[in-house]
């Protein structure tokens, strides 16, 4: 390629070195902004033809060249060619095949530096947009299993110990939390976006009367950016939603290791649907939960798209700089992860049957109460730490004779000083029952939560 073919040909004496051109090319990455990219490029050729900066007749030409673009790329004809750098130099390069000179007055009042980051944050706008939609559906497919499993009770773990007996549907309640954690993240990054860069030239403004509040305005922003290095050299809404995205695959990646381990033959807790299970090839028995499994893995990875734009940003100094080129890179992975991992998560968690049987059993013969009966103890006056300690020498005097608490009978209540003590009844349904302060397991204080959470949910 030499220099004379390129948009920026005209300062260069001999081509590029191939090698070069690899390197320095993005549009495999960023072919995919082609519809904002024609957006954006519309409105601003509107805006030069409303403000006289180009003639009518162009801005016209310019705007019927863009449109039939649109429909090549549209129906996969757009004729690439090796020197296309980028989207942005292939569609300026086509639409001045198409229409001449006119094609040519189009960067008129721009540089690539507005453009690309405009074309980003409109992409972005849209996806996140979509994504409410998406995240929205995960959380009422959990907050229909949590309204099911009110009266499913199953141990909660600390440690992955068997601790206290909980409710199913205050234990998936802790999910939607998280997931409404992550919407507030997901609209901090909606909101990073209602600045329009467009306007703000290479780094330093525009000399031309530009409309900036007619392009932002056509192209759905809320203002034009204030400042022109900041808006091409700053890459803060797309942190915002690496942010989200990271902090979101950390949520399903337990609530995915949660499953697998439920779904386990060891706690067989339970049933995942056909539809998001796997087989073997080898072993015909298998019946994989590998969208849990990948739900669980993921979370590396996004946590590594946002530490790599990240780590691309920090010591940039203003404003534009090709380093920028690789936030696309990063960004799209996140978006792509996310859009196959929530219908995937939806989808299993509305189609798993939980064994309610199986849960129920696994609070009984352990210690599940030994808390519940140190705090009876603390109700008939004795000081906290001694009533633990008491309930820790019973649970001792069990263990030798490897029962349960339930099964301890006067031998192991005498023996750990407890024998004047009228014993409660140790049920786990007694015990979540006494946890009636708000946010805990019992089942008004379960009812009161999920409305909240419904009420949360409702109203993103
Ligand atoms: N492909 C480039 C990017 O993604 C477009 C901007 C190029 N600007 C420049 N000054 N070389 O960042």
């Amino acid at each position: 390629m030499t220099g004379g073919g390129r948009l920026w040909g005209g300062r260069f004496g001999a081509g590029s070195a191939e090698a070069f051109d690899r390197l320095n090319s993005s549009l495999e990455v960023d072919r995919r902004l082609w519809p904002q990219d024609l957006r954006a490029s519309r409105a601003h050729a509107r805006m030069l033809g409303a403000q006289g900066i180009i003639p009518a007749e162009d801005a016209a030409a310019i705007d019927d060249g863009l449109e039939r673009i649109a429909g090549e790329l549209e129906r996969g004809e757009f004729p690439f060619v090796p020197g296309d750098e980028d989207i942005h130099t292939a569609v300026e390069r086509r639409l001045t095949e198409l229409v001449g000179d006119a094609g040519r007055r189009l960067h008129t009042a721009r540089s690539r530096n507005d453009q690309v980051i405009t074309d980003t944050l409109l992409h972005l706008r849209e996806r996140c947009e979509a994504q409410a939609g998406l995240l929205r559906e995960l959380a009422e497919a959990l907050l229909a299993q949590a309204e099911a499993h009110v009266d499913t009770l199953l141990p909660g773990y600390t440690h992955s110990q068997r601790a206290q007996p909980v409710r199913l549907a205050h234990h998936l309640l802790a999910y939607v939390w998280m997931l409404d954690r992550d919407r507030t993240r997901l609209g901090h990054a909606i909101a990073a976006t209602a600045d329009c860069p467009l306007g703000s030239g290479a780094l330093s403004g525009v000399g031309f009367p530009i409309d900036r509040e007619m392009t932002a305005r056509e192209l759905g922003f809320e203002r034009p950016s204030p400042n022109s290095l900041d808006a091409v050299g700053s890459r803060d809404a797309l942190i915002d939603y690496l942010h989200f995205a990271a902090q979101l695959g950390v949520h399903l990646s337990r609530l995915g290791a949660e499953i697998v381990a439920w779904a386990g033959d060891e706690a067989g807790f339970v049933e995942l649907s056909d539809a998001f299970t796997s087989g073997s090839s080898m072993l015909p028995q298998k019946k994989n939960p590998d969208a849990a499994e990948l739900a669980r893995a993921k979370a590396p990875r996004l946590a590594a798209d946002l530490a790599g734009l990240l780590g691309t940003m920090a010591g940039l100094p203003l404003a534009y700089n090709k380093d920028l080129q690789e936030d696309k890179a990063y960004l799209f992975d996140a978006l792509d992860t996310v859009d196959l991992l929530l219908p995937a998560m939806t989808g299993m968690l509305a189609g798993a049957t939980f064994r309610v049987d199986r849960m129920r059993a696994a609070t009984e013969g352990g210690f599940l109460a030994a808390t519940d009966l140190a705090d009876h103890l603390v109700r008939a006056g004795w000081p906290f730490r001694r009533a633990h300690e008491a309930v820790g020498r019973l649970v001792r005097a069990c263990l030798e004779r490897g029962v349960g608490l339930e099964d301890a009978v006067p031998d192991d209540v005498a023996a750990a000083g407890l024998a004047d003590v009228d014993m409660p009844e140790l049920t786990a349904e007694a015990s979540v029952e006494a946890k009636r302060a708000p946010g805990g397991t019992a089942r008004a204080a379960v009812a009161e939560q999920l409305a909240a959470a419904r009420a949360r949910v409702g109203a993103w």
